[in-house]
């Protein structure tokens, strides 16, 4: 049975996510910064064993270490960093710096440490793949201003996942930064934009990740397969 390691999955995105890989007949390492709080993903546990949920908070590392210790030897095929913020902050001239370091905590540094404690779980695996959840606010060549912390996190998020895919390349791991669309979750609560489900955005995405070759490494990519521009 293939094996997903998905951050960020007590709901949202995430959530949608462990449960179509669930009914894609994965085995699912569901993680979350607080399982007790989890009720859903408790909820989509019981009803598909193959789920097993544990505490992991990107911005803690410790938690990543002692996760990836707990699962040493395990062949992970996919690690999907999930987990992200947003929010918050003012605009230009009332920027608030805590809180873009918190962003940059969570979205960026995360991401990557948790890329690099499971990446021995990945290299023993057969499909070899390392994803992030990233986010067209983070194109450079698109933006139209503001919400800097979170199109910083996300700009830094690609290139940082650009950099694993060009370094892991040689030794067969496939990395990638993936756009979901804009998707109906709490994070895009209030906004006013046309939005697909997180159940259209996760069966998307496992496309996409499904078909994800060696030689598109790197490369930017929708849920849809379309490429988006850095
Ligand atoms: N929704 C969109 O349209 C959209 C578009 C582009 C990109 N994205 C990206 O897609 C990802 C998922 O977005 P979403 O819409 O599902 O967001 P969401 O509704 O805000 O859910 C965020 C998820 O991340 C988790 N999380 C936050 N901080 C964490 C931490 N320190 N450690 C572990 N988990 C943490 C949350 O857990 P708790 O339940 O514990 O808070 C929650 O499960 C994010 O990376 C986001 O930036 C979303």
């Amino acid at each position: 049975m293939p094996q997903i390691l998905i951050t960020g999955a007590s709901r949202s995105l995430g959530l949608a996510l462990t449960e179509e890989y669930a009914a894609r007949g994965w085995r699912v390492r569901a993680t979350c910064r607080s399982p007790a709080q989890a009720e859903a993903l408790h909820a989509l546990a019981q009803t598909h064993p193959q789920i097993s949920v544990h505490a992991l908070d990107v911005s803690a590392h410790e938690t990543i270490d002692q996760l990836a210790a707990a699962l040493e030897g395990e062949a992970i095929d996919v690690v999907c960093n999930n987990a992200g913020i947003g929010g918050g902050g003012k605009g230009l001239g009332a920027l608030d710096y805590a809180h873009w370091s918190e962003v940059l905590a969570v979205n960026l540094l995360g991401a990557v440490k948790v890329s690099e404690s499971f990446l021995p779980h990945v290299q023993r695996s057969t499909e070899k793949k390392i994803v992030a959840i990233a986010s067209s606010l983070g194109s450079i060549s698109t933006t139209r201003g503001g919400n800097y912390a979170y199109r910083t996190s996300k700009a830094a998020l690609n290139m940082a996942m650009r950099s694993l895919a060009m370094d892991l390349k040689e030794s067969g791991v496939i990395v990638a930064p993936l756009s979901p669309g804009i998707v109906d979750t709490d994070f895009t609560r209030g906004a006013r934009m046309p939005k697909i489900s997180a159940a259209e955005s996760a069966r998307g995405l496992a496309d996409t990740i499904a078909r994800l070759t060696l030689e598109e490494a790197g490369a930017f990519i929708r849920y849809n397969g379309e490429t988006v521009p850095w």
